[in-house]
Formats: structure tokens, C-alpha cells, sequence
């Protein structure tokens, strides 16, 4: 079980930032303890918090949602990287694949997951912040960054910054655009010092959770 943060040594952070500095990508045997980050990093995340049912059953729908990222989104493409020691994820979706595009055989297969991670009552929600981010959606070629996540025993010191930079140099390399939809507003601030412009906000409606759609243009 990794240390809480209080348990931290400054050796034991130092060796956590380099872990996230120099990440390696993620196979399916990695799938429980990247899906476990995500699942910590983004139980309060205002977005996922809004989409992901409410109830008694929310911690096994976040499992659910983050397994199902992982496994049908990330792996696939071949770019979710994360620290050796599980507690820094970047999930990118290089090109051509575009985020939450399925076929049509999987998004008949996905019904009964997002289902059980939405409720009947929430999908309703899940299809208008669907819509949202499709309508959003840059048709140019990118690289999209669908999830960032860093334990919350480790936030705020680095880590999330460090594996940003190490998995840009990627993108960079091919000279290649990124994209992302920042959710909060702390975020935006963080994404802007990587080279990352806000062009515009949405949401999936009116009393919805604000969204902004942040691109980084080819370094050059
Ligand atoms: C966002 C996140 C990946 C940043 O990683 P991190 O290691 O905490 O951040 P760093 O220490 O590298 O950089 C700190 C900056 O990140 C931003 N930030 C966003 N959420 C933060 C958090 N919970 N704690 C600390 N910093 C946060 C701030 O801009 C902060 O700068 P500041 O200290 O000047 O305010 C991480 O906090 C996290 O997983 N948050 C929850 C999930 C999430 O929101 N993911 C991004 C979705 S768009």
C-alpha cells in the first residue's frame, strides 16, 4: 500500500517526482492500481461528480468508469503512461482515434456499463455531456489528453506537472497539436504554464458543471 502523504519522506517525494518525471506506459497488467489513481483523483471532480450516479453504489461506479477508460480508451491507443509506482496517470488518445468515438458494436456493448456507472436517473446527463464535448471537439489532429490524475496523498507537489512535461516532450517530438477540456478553473491555471490557450467554455447545460476546452498548438 503506498505511504500517505503525511507519511512521506522528503527521499520518498523526491523519488515520486521522479517516477512521474520519467513514466512508462501503462499495459492491462497495470489496469487496477491505474484505475484506482484515477478513481481517487477524480472523486471530486466537479464533471465526474455531476455525470457518475450518486448513490450507494457511486465507489463501484467509479471503478467501473475508470476500468472502462482505461481498457476501451487509453490502452487501446497505446499512450496512457504512468509513474512506476501508480500514483501519476496521463491518459493520452494520440490521432486518429477520437476520445469517446466507439463503433457502433461497442457503444451497444458499453449500455449496460455506463448504465451502472450513471443510473437511470443521471443519463440523461451523461448523453448531454457526451453531446457537449462532441460539439467541442476540435476536428483538426491532436493528441487529447483525457485524464491527468495524481493520488490526492501526493497533489500539489509536482508530480502532475512532471508527467505532464515528460509525456508533451512526446507530442512535441511529432510536432503535433494537443487538446484537453480543463475542469476547474485551478486547472486552467495549471495547463496554461504548459503551453495550453483556452478557446472558449461550455456546458453540458444551464445548472451544469463549466467545461473549458483548452488547445496547445504544434511546438515548433
Ligand atoms: C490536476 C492534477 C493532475 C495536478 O497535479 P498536481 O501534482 O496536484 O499539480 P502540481 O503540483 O504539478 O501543480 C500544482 C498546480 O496544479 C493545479 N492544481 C489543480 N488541482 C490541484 C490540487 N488538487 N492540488 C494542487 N494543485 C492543483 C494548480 O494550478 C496548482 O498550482 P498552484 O499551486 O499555483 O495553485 C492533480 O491535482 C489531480 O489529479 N487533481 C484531480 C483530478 C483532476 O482535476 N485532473 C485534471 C482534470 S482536467
Amino acid at each position: 500500500m503506498r505511504a500517505a502523504m503525511t507519511d512521506v519522506t522528503p527521499e520518498l517525494l523526491a523519488q515520486r517526482k521522479r517516477a512521474a518525471a520519467s513514466p512508462r506506459r501503462a499495459t492491462i497488467a497495470d489496469l487496477a492500481p491505474v484505475s484506482r489513481t484515477l478513481a481517487r483523483a477524480f472523486a471530486t471532480d466537479p464533471v465526474v461528480d455531476w455525470f457518475v450516479r450518486d448513490d450507494s453504489q457511486r465507489d463501484r461506479a467509479m471503478k467501473t468508469w475508470f476500468d472502462f477508460a482505461v481498457t476501451k480508451l487509453g490502452l487501446p491507443g497505446g499512450e496512457t503512461w504512468m509513474s512506476e509506482d501508480a500514483a501519476t496517470v496521463a491518459l493520452w488518445i494520440p490521432p486518429p482515434q477520437d476520445a469517446m468515438q466507439l463503433s457502433f458494436v461497442d457503444e451497444i456493448a458499453a449500455i449496460p456499463t455506463f448504465l451502472s456507472v450513471v443510473s437511470f436517473a443521471r443519463l440523461g446527463r451523461m448523453q448531454r455531456l457526451r453531446a457537449a464535448f462532441d460539439a467541442n471537439h476540435p476536428k483538426a489532429p491532436h493528441w487529447y489528453l483525457f485524464f491527468l490524475a495524481v493520488d490526492p496523498d501526493c497533489q500539489g507537489q509536482g508530480l502532475g506537472s512532471a508527467i505532464l512535461k515528460a509525456t508533451l516532450e512526446k507530442v512535441d517530438a511529432q510536432k503535433q497539436a494537443a487538446y484537453l477540456e480543463a475542469s476547474s478553473e485551478k486547472n486552467v491555471t495549471l495547463y496554461l504554464r504548459h503551453g495550453f490557450e483556452v478557446t472558449t467554455e461550455f456546458k453540458p447545460e444551464p445548472a451544469g458543471p463549466t467545461l473549458w476546452p483548452m488547445w496547445r498548438k504544434p511546438q515548433t
